[in-house]
């Protein structure tokens, strides 16, 4: 099989196609990227990623390539390329996608089947599926959306919680269509893992409509954060409390300092996007608002630095520890760790940055900030500590630590991930996301 797009989606999809035993090629533009890949190294942090790399790529199972001709060998192609935000707009980028397609195009033969993973507006599947039987009779397309977490990526690949298959509408097709997709998760599935076969609006409909519900179930538990902030209320009991109902859950009810990535954030937008142009902007409007409570979540703790730094962040030192979207990742896409810090140096905060994974890509982004190697050199000197990702080592912090070190023991938990009481006993002024 091929996989077009080594990216977060297509490396780890590759990889743990060829650790569960098929013959795959990884196929990117990207010469760098492709360099890595192919002496086994990952492009990006990613557990697990650099472990089955390299047991793929010495079993001989596992190549990469820049030149879309060596997927002319294979039968099953994965479409992975990224749908980023167009910019100066809403919309999904399809460029990368449609170039993909094209590019495969020639290479294509009778038999072959193009498997859609990539997250794509409502509609696009079909647009593909028809060119790809117009260029080569006997081809045809299946959208296979992917619901990986990164932090999770190589296990959510290799033991999927449910797999969806979108196939065509032609019953026959539509039946070798799974066959073909039921062989390549063969040995992914166990007996009892979900599997929908559906249309193909359905199957792209999942994915964007699991990512909506998502940052919906975030964006609610920070709204009801922001009325626990005025009247006292402690927005972690209330989620546990709410969350022993079974049908809310208490999963994604973390309160905190909000959602990003590579994937909620923009993924919600084109949704949003998407159903103006189908003519029912209004059914979806409710997302433009899970959008602005997210983002006010940054500017809350950008108020809040202020308040506790006596309404004066200038020249004030600010230690922030995490700057990855999330825990075991080096992501910075949307990060609002990486918003808040940059909006505090541009208030003329003297920030000293850390995280254990992203501070490469960050100082590729934002080269004006000031990075240092650890939480210990972080904190020196600080008036405020911020902590902004829950890498585990941060959970870890022991206020007695720190103390010595900071020039004023205040600390704000973004992620209320500390216990307020053993920093409060330690005599810090501890703030957090909605708790007291
Ligand atoms: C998400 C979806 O979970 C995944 O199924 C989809 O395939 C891609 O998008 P990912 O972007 O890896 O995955 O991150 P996720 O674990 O969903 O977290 C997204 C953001 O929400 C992070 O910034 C995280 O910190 C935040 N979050 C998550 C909260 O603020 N509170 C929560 O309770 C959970």
């Amino acid at each position: 099989m091929s996989v077009v797009g080594c990216g977060y989606l297509g490396a780890v999809h590759a990889a743990a196609m060829a650790e569960l035993g098929h013959e795959v090629i990884g196929i990117d533009v990207d010469e760098r990227k492709i360099a890595a890949l192919a002496v086994g190294e990952a492009p990006f942090f990613e557990p697990g990623l650099p472990e089955i790399l390299t047991s793929a790529s010495s079993s001989g199972r596992l190549t990469f390539s820049t030149s879309m001709s060596a997927a002319a060998e294979a039968t099953v192609h994965f479409i992975a390329v990224g749908t980023p935000q167009k910019p100066g707009s809403y919309s999904a980028d399809m460029t990368f996608v449609d170039a993909a397609l094209d590019a495969l195009l020639p290479y294509l033969k009778a038999g072959d089947l193009v498997v859609g993973k990539s997250t794509v507006p409502v509609g696009t599947a079909a647009r593909l599926a028809a060119k790809v039987r117009a260029a080569v009779p006997g081809a045809d397309l299946a959208w296979n959306p992917e619901f990986l977490r990164e932090g999770f990526a190589v296990k959510d690949t290799i033991s999927p919680d449910r797999l969806v298959y979108g196939v065509s509408d032609d019953p026959k097709t539509a039946q070798w269509s799974q066959a073909v997709l039921d062989e390549v998760y063969a040995t992914a599935l166990s007996e009892d893992t979900p599997l929908v076969v559906t249309d193909y609006a359905t199957a792209e409909l999942v994915k964007v409509s699991a990512n909506a519900f998502l940052a919906t179930k975030i964006s609610f538990i920070n709204a009801i954060a922001e009325i626990a902030e005025v009247t006292g209320a402690n927005i972690t009991e209330l989620a546990d409390a709410i969350g022993f109902d079974a049908r809310i859950g208490r999963r994604f009810l973390n309160a905190g300092i909000g959602f990003g990535g590579g994937c909620l954030p923009k993924d919600i937008r084109a949704f949003g996007a998407r159903a103006e142009e189908l003519g029912r902007g209004e059914s979806l409007a409710f997302l433009k608002e899970i959008d602005a409570i997210n983002l006010r979540r940054r500017q809350r703790v950008v108020d809040l630095v202020v308040e506790m730094l006596d309404g004066q962040a200038f020249d004030k030192k600010v230690a922030v520890l995490g700057l990855a979207f999330k825990p075991d990742s080096d992501d910075i896409r949307d990060s609002p760790a990486l918003d808040i810090t940059v909006q505090l140096h541009g208030l003329g905060a003297i920030v000293s940055a850390t995280d254990p994974e992203a501070i490469q890509n960050a100082q590729g982004k934002h080269p004006q900030l000031h990075f240092v190697a650890d939480a210990t050199e972080a904190v020196r000197d600080a008036d405020i500590v911020l902590l902004l990702t829950e890498w585990r080592e941060y959970r870890d912090l022991v206020p007695e630590d720190l103390a010595d070190l900071v020039a004023d023991k205040k600390i704000v938990d973004g992620r209320n991930v500390l216990d307020s009481r053993v920093w409060r006993e330690a005599g810090w002024d501890y703030k957090a996301m909605g708790r007291p």
